[in-house]
């Protein structure tokens, strides 16, 4: 049985729409790296814009969450897997959702009802203790003693700070041939979580205020990777059907089994598998040493040195039989990796030639150190010569370091970090934690490029110019705008020339901080308006340009250089797509 399949052959049958995964690269949203669930590229819906293909919907989405990097190695987790999600957006609520779920794991995977509990929120001072939820559960036969009610930390859900919210319903699955207990225990770890219902009905704001939404919500994910272990029996996620073939490969790369090599063989497969998304994905991310090019280069490195460890010749092109099974196993379902394959399997040799020039030196130079160490920490200058002259990112350092019961300073090599690259000025918070450094100063000027060519479209099509997307790499920009025709060569060349004299005329760009409403109102341009906190930053460009915008920006225009549109094409019905450079 296929998990994927079945899952949206229910839903469809249900009247759900299927939908295709988002890009892993969030198209219109900066403030993250990756997806991290299945409801994020839907955050505008679930707010209240009508979706284009209805209130029931249904997907596997693509997901990247960096919070479980360090624990790769273990038997359970990915950076990389796959949500599987259905979502009412305003349409059935609570027992709809719950009898879905409990049909769907009982009727059709055939688990048995003695297998399962659940938790329920138990609510807080603002929202009742969700006694709905716990009934249904019981009028579908499951015992009192099955369901326990947790707080704010365990069934309230939220992806990040601010946004669409609310209590759910876990349903947990008893992993284990020993006797169920006949009280469910949440703290028991062979109950473990297979699927999450939220119920989303509130909005959080940066504030920490809470509000009802216009719509009542759910939404609902459960990890493929986990679900299909337990299906198969296996209380390891590795040894399951997903990843028969890569670690077959792996095996076949390091003339090495499985058993006894479990830790590396785990890391790289993982870690591949995760490159070979980033590195298909439309957005067209390669290494580099900021946001998810970043991580791309310390997945890339990490696999590198735990193949090293495995004894593989990492001077060869051991990674691309491993990569060629992922590629295998996913191409029939995410077309990017078919139409990519080519430009993976290139990313992935040029920075394995890359790291290999200094690998075996940083190695040398790492032992070196340790034979010097006073005390028990790598102090930062050294840090830092690991990661600019060896090309250690810094996370790999501390993993080495560890491994020899040691601390790195870790703060202080990103200061020193920082100092280098003079850039602190743009190394926001949020970034900070998943790249090393915010943005590179090509890509500020690109920030600032998008405004002005926001502007001149405006000036050029009309005022019903309305941006839709954008997207930023080291190499270009990308723009997307409601706009109802191709443009001509002569419309293309009268919004360069205008954005080209805005350059010239040195135009100063100034921040202002004030309320949402006051931004709107002084007609500053804004795209998701619902997503931004009460207070934003809007930024003016002269008097060509005034929009609401998290930056980082150029202070003055002119040091953008020569703007150039490389591209101009359809992006979906009503919206065209324009790729440009500054050279
Ligand atoms: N958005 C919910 C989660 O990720 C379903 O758990």
């Amino acid at each position: 049985m296929n998990l994927k399949d079945e899952f949206i052959k229910y839903f469809v049958a249900h009247g759900h729409i299927e939908i295709p995964s988002a890009p892993l690269i969030p198209e219109n949203d900066p403030t993250v790296l990756f997806n991290t669930a299945g409801m994020q590229p839907l955050i505008p819906y679930l707010l209240g814009e009508p979706h284009p293909k209805g209130k029931r919907l249904c997907d596997a989405q693509k997901c990247v969450r960096l919070t479980d990097l360090e624990s790769i190695g273990d038997k359970t987790h990915h950076t990389f897997f796959e949500m599987l999600g259905n979502w009412s957006l305003g349409d059935y609520f609570k027992k709809e959702s719950i009898h879905y779920s409990f049909e769907f794991l009982t009727k059709i995977l055939n688990i048995p009802l003695e297998r399962l509990a659940i938790t329920v929120f138990k609510g807080n001072k603002n929202i009742p203790r969700d006694e709905v939820s716990a009934s249904i559960w019981q009028s579908l036969g499951i015992p009192k003693e099955r369901i326990a009610y947790l707080g704010e930390e365990d069934n309230f859900w939220i992806a990040g700070e601010s946004g669409p919210c609310g209590g759910d319903t876990e349903i947990f699955y008893f992993r284990s041939n020993d006797e169920i207990p006949k009280n469910f225990d949440p703290n028991d770890d062979r109950w473990v979580e297979i699927w999450n219902n939220v119920f989303m009905e509130f909005f959080k704001d940066e504030k920490g205020n809470i509000t009802e939404l216009t719509q009542k919500n759910v939404d609902t994910g459960m990890g493929l990777e986990r679900v299909v272990a337990i299906l198969e029996g296996v209380d390891d996620n590795y040894t399951s059907s997903i990843w028969k073939e890569i670690i077959g490969a792996l095996e076949r790369v390091s003339q090495k089994t499985y058993q006894d090599n479990e830790v590396s063989m785990r890391i790289i497969a993982d870690h591949i598998r995760t490159s070979v998304f980033i590195s298909a994905d439309r957005a067209g991310i390669r290494p580099s040493n900021t946001d998810q090019g970043y991580i791309l280069r310390r997945l890339i490195r990490r696999a590198i040195r735990h193949a090293k460890k495995l004894g593989i010749d990492t001077n060869t092109n051991w990674m691309e039989p491993i990569a060629l099974e992922v590629i295998k196993k996913y191409e029939n379902y995410y077309s990017e990796i078919k139409d990519n394959k080519e430009v993976v399997l290139e990313v992935l040799k040029n920075e394995c030639i890359k790291f290999n020039r200094t690998l075996e030196k940083g190695l040398k130079e790492f032992d070196k150190l340790l034979s010097h160490l006073n005390g028990n920490i790598i102090d930062k200058d050294n840090a830092f010569k690991l990661y600019d002259t060896y090309g250690f990112p810094i996370e790999l350092t501390e993993e080495m370091a560890h491994e020899h019961n040691l601390e790195v300073d870790t703060k202080g090599f990103k200061e020193k970090f920082l100092a280098h690259q003079e850039l602190s000025r743009t190394a926001s918070k949020g970034k900070f934690k998943g790249g090393l450094m915010g943005h590179s100063e090509i890509e500020t000027k690109y920030h600032t490029a998008t405004h002005l060519l926001n502007a001149a479209l405006k000036v050029v099509i009309g005022p019903s110019v309305h941006q839709k997307g954008s997207n930023i790499n080291e190499e270009r920009m990308r723009f997307d705008f409601s706009c109802d025709h191709k443009l001509t060569d002569e419309e293309k060349k009268q919004v360069e020339d205008l954005v080209n004299n805005w350059i010239k005329e040195d135009l100063p760009v100034a921040m202002d901080t004030m309320s949402k409403e006051e931004a709107i109102k002084s007609g500053a341009e804004a795209m998701f308006v619902e997503k931004y906190a009460d207070i934003v930053n809007v930024y003016k460009i002269g008097e060509v340009s005034k929009e609401i915008c998290g930056g980082p920006h150029v202070a003055h225009t002119g040091v953008l250089g020569h703007f150039k549109i490389t591209k101009e094409e359809a992006s979906s019905a009503g919206v065209r797509r324009i790729k440009a450079i500054l050279e």
